[in-house]
Parts: C-alpha cells; structure tokens; sequence
C-alpha cells in the first residue's frame, strides 16, 4: 500500500540573526518526509536543533529557507485563517508538563482552553464531558478535573499535557522530550500510553528525544541530528542494526547492551570534545572536527544527502551511490 505523505520538510533552514556579525545556524538544512500514522523520531544532543526544527515545522518560527508542507499546504504561507486552522491538526507536547501548564489554572480549565480558543463545543456542559472523556483517554479520571498542576505527580501531569494536546482532534503530535524529565519507571507507561492513542486516533508523532534507547522503543523511523544538520535517516531497525554515520555508530555504542557477553566485547565509541557552536560551525562537514574517520575533503566539501539504500539516507564521505 502506498504510504501517504503527511508532512514534507525540504532543506529547512531556521537561523537566528544574533547581531550584524554573529548568525546562529540552529537548523541549518534538513530534509525528511512524515508518512501518516507512524512516528518519527529525530534524536540528538542538547543545542543540535531538535526543538527548532519542530517549532519552525508547526510554523512557530518563520523559516530561513526551505519549507514545510503538511497536508499538502506550505506552512508558511498560509494567511492568518488557514494557520489557525493548522494549529487544530498539528499539536505540540512539552518536555517540561509542569513549565506548560497554568499553575494557577484547574486541569478542566487547562484542558478546555483550546477548545474555547478554537469555538469547538462551544456548549459548556459538552465541552465538559469532552474534557472527561479525555482525561479518561490518558489514563486520568473525572474527579482530576477540578484540581491544580501541582497536585499530581510528573507523569500525571504529562498525561494533562497529552489531554490538552488532543483537545482539538489533532492529525499531527510534536511530542518535544515528552518524557526526558520523568523518572525511568513513568517513563514506559507514557510511551505506551502514546502508542495508545496512535493506534486508537490514529495519529501521526513527530517524536524528539537525546536518547537513542528511548526514541527507538517508540519510533517507526528516526532521523539523526547534530549540530543542526540531519547525518542519517531510516527505519528503526536499520539503523539499530546498520548504523552508517559515524556519529550514529558513536551514538548507538552508548546504550548499555543487557546481556554481559554482548556488551563486553562492544567497540564503544567516545567522542573527543565538546558540541561546536552552531555559531560558527566547522567547515564542510560539521560532524568532521569529532569524527574518527575524518578525511581532508570533508573540511572541504559538504557531504551530500543522499539516499545510500532503499530508505536509508546518510550524509558522509565515506558512502557513495553507486
Ligand atoms: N530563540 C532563540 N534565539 C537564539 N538562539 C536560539 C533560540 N532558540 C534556540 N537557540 C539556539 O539554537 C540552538 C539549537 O537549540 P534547540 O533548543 O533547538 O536545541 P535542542 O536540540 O532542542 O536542545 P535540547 O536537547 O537542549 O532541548 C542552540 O544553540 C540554542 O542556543
Ligand atoms: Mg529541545
């Protein structure tokens, strides 16, 4: 069966323009496409771009360059009308559910807001019984409706998080470190929960993470950042058992294997030194200045995005197509 493309992001670029002289390149040209009803990850260290880019895609930053089509309408030049409209079909989740949420707002008032902002169920006993059903739908009950953020627990609070979220019906979920700030053992049941809600809605994630363990638990296909560039994208799978880029390899040599004998004889792969500025990030390929199999041209030429094998595309020297 064809796959349908939800959303398509072509060479997006997001730059923040510091002063006359200084530009920060946080994303700087990245290229995938979202099919509907899977998710995809896109994992990287901390200031690679990862929430830039999902916040320039749901059109809460202009771009630079490129652009961004979902549904098969360009983002950034809808009218004022047309982005309210997207704003019910793309939804965000946040990393911190406590930061996102009105401390001083009950979790009916929280969960209704959208709908009043969006005149959907404008009857107030309906729109009650939707906030119900929807903290049913994570996992809550009724009788939360009536209490405040700070009386529940981390992951309870995300689940109020993911509620609002879905207020709107949405097709699209950027989900941003949904659950990077919850204990380990809460961890798994919010990720269940949101394969959950896929399968039930329907829905499409975009799901951002650091962790490579965690993003591939939830993710159909995942994209690999660094330093505001995409290196390598493919299937979960693939990339677990066929890792191409360097820094996907680095990456993948981190996660602790559980069975001893497997993880004994690991090559496990450091990376010398620190994240580069994005402000001034290294010549050709920017993953060259902590890359162990860096090559002259790659301070010279920009490694091309190319696909290397079916769904499998990969930014390095080191592979060419034939
Ligand atoms: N509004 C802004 N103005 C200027 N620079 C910004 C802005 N937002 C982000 N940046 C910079 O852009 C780069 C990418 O930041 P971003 O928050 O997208 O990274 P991230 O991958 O989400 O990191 P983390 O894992 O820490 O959340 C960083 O260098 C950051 O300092
Ligand atoms: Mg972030």
């Amino acid at each position: 069966m064809e796959k349908k493309v939800l959303l398509e992001v072509n060479n997006l670029k997001k730059y923040f323009f510091l002063s006359k002289k200084e530009t920060l390149k946080a994303v700087d040209g990245v290229t995938f496409k979202v099919f509907k009803g899977e998710t995809f990850g896109i994992v990287g260290e901390s200031g690679c771009g990862k929430s830039t880019a999902g916040r320039t895609i749901m059109g809460l930053y202009d771009q630079t360059d490129g652009d961004v089509v979902f549904d098969g309408k360009n983002v950034h030049s809808l009218n004022k009308k047309e982005k309210f409209t997207l704003h019910q079909k793309i939804q965000m989740i946040f990393q911190d559910p406590y930061a996102s949420l009105n401390p001083r707002s009950t979790v009916r008032e929280i969960i209704s807001e959208p709908m009043e902002v969006h005149g959907i169920l404008p009857n107030k006993q309906e729109r009650l019984e939707r906030v119900y059903q929807l903290l049913e739908d994570v996992g809550l009950n009724r009788d939360h409706a009536n209490r405040y953020p700070h009386e529940f627990s981390g992951g309870q609070r995300q689940r109020i998080g993911i509620a609002r979220a879905l207020a709107l019906n949405p097709e699209f979920i950027i989900a941003d470190e949904p659950i990077s700030a919850l204990d380990v053992s809460v961890q798994a049941q919010v990720v269940n929960l949101l394969k959950k809600l896929q399968r039930e809605k329907g829905l499409t994630y975009l799901f951002i993470a650091h962790d490579l363990s965690m993003v591939k638990q939830i993710s159909d296909r995942i994209g690999v950042m660094y330093l505001g560039n995409l290196v390598e994208l493919t299937s979960s799978n693939q990339l677990y058992t066929n890792p191409l880029h360097p820094y996907t390899k680095a990456l993948l040599s981190a996660i602790p294997i559980p069975d001893p004998d497997v993880e004994d004889q690991r090559e496990r792969i450091i990376l010398e030194g620190d994240l580069p500025s994005p402000i001034n990030p290294p010549s050709g390929c920017v993953f060259r200045t902590r890359c162990p199999a860096a090559m002259d041209v790659c301070a010279e030429i920009k490694p091309e995005w190319q696909e290397i094998d079916k769904d499998h595309f990969v930014a390095c020297h080191l592979y060419k197509k034939d």
